[in-house]
C-alpha cells in the first residue's frame, strides 16, 4: 500500500532530507586521499544528531554504521572501516539517511577522490544525469515504470548498465516503504503517479555488466566483473504539478 503524505507532512519530510543534504555538503569537504571510511562515518553520524536527527541506516536489518560508504567496484552498502583508506584516483559513493520528526530523509552521491578516470568521471555524471531525466517522469497521471525506463535509457544510451537486484523505494515514517521503483524496464506499467507520494529514486550505473553479487560481510555489494558502479539517490514528493525534489539544499 502506498501511503500519501499531506503538505505538512511532505514540509517535515523536507526537513529531514534538508538534514542529509547538509551532511552530503559537509562530508564532500572532508572526502580527500587519506581519509579512512570509518572517520567519514564517525564525523556523519555526529553532524546528523547534532542537527536532532537520528541516522536511519545505523542498526537497520543489523547495519553496523550510520553512512554505507562504497569505494569503485562496490555498488551499495559498503560498510565503513578503520582499514578502508581513500586513494587518489577512487570514487566514493556516500548514502545517508536521517530520521526526523517522525520521518526518514535519504539520499546517496558518488563522489571523485582527487583526479578520476575519465570513465569514472563520465559514470557519476550520467548517474546524476539518469535520476534528473527520470524525475521529470515524476508527476501525476503518469504511471511509475516511466520513471523506471528512462533511467534505463539514459544509462544504455551512454554505454553503461543499470542494478538490477536493488531498487528505489517509497519512503516516509518507514525508510523502505512501496513501492518499489526498479530502474530498468519498460514504460506504462505499475501505479498511476499521485500527488502525496513521496518516492527515493535512487539509479546505481555499472561501467560493465548489471550483474552484482554480494561479499561475505552480508552486506557491500559490488559489480560481478570488478567494474566501477556510482548511486545518485533523492527522496523526492509528487505535487500536483512538477516533482519537488526534498534531499538538495
Ligand atoms: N539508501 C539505502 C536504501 O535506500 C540505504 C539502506 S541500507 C542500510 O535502501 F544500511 F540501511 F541497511
Ligand atoms: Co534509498
Amino acid at each position: 500500500m502506498i501511503i500519501l503524505k499531506s503538505p505538512r507532512e511532505i514540509d517535515i519530510m523536507e526537513q529531514a532530507n534538508k538534514i542529509v543534504a547538509e551532511t552530503h555538503a559537509f562530508l564532500a569537504e572532508k572526502v580527500a586521499p587519506g581519509i579512512t571510511t570509518e572517520e567519514i562515518d564517525r564525523l556523519g553520524d555526529q553532524f546528523i544528531r547534532d542537527k536532532g536527527a537520528e541516522p536511519s541506516f545505523k542498526g537497520y536489518r543489523g547495519y553496523p554504521a550510520s553512512i554505507c560508504i562504497s569505494i569503485n567496484e562496490e555498488v551499495v552498502h559498503g560498510i565503513p572501516s578503520p582499514d578502508r583508506v581513500l586513494n587518489e584516483g577512487d570514487i566514493v559513493s556516500l548514502d545517508i539517511g536521517a530520521f526526523y520528526k517522525g520521518f526518514h530523509g535519504d539520499a546517496a552521491r558518488t563522489l571523485p577522490v582527487g583526479q578520476i578516470s575519465q570513465e569514472a568521471e563520465k559514470l557519476i555524471d550520467i548517474t546524476e544525469r539518469s535520476f534528473h531525466e527520470a524525475v521529470k517522469k515524476a508527476e501525476p497521471g503518469n504511471r511509475l515504470t516511466d520513471i523506471s525506463s528512462m533511467v534505463q535509457a539514459v544509462a544504455e544510451e551512454n554505454g553503461f548498465s543499470v542494478v538490477r537486484e536493488y531498487v528505489g523505494h517509497g519512503i516516509g515514517h518507514d525508510m523502505h516503504e512501496d513501492p518499489q521503483i526498479p530502474n530498468f524496464g519498460p514504460p506504462g506499467r505499475g501505479p498511476v503517479l499521485k500527488e502525496g507520494m513521496t518516492l527515493a529514486l535512487e539509479p546505481m550505473l555499472n561501467a560493465g555488466g548489471y550483474q552484482v553479487k554480494s561479499l561475505d560481510d552480508g552486506w557491500t555489494v559490488v559489480t560481478e566483473d570488478g567494474s566501477l558502479s556510482a548511486h545518485y539517490e533523492n527522496t523526492i514528493a509528487v505535487t500536483d504539478t512538477v516533482p519537488r525534489i526534498l534531499s538538495e539544499i
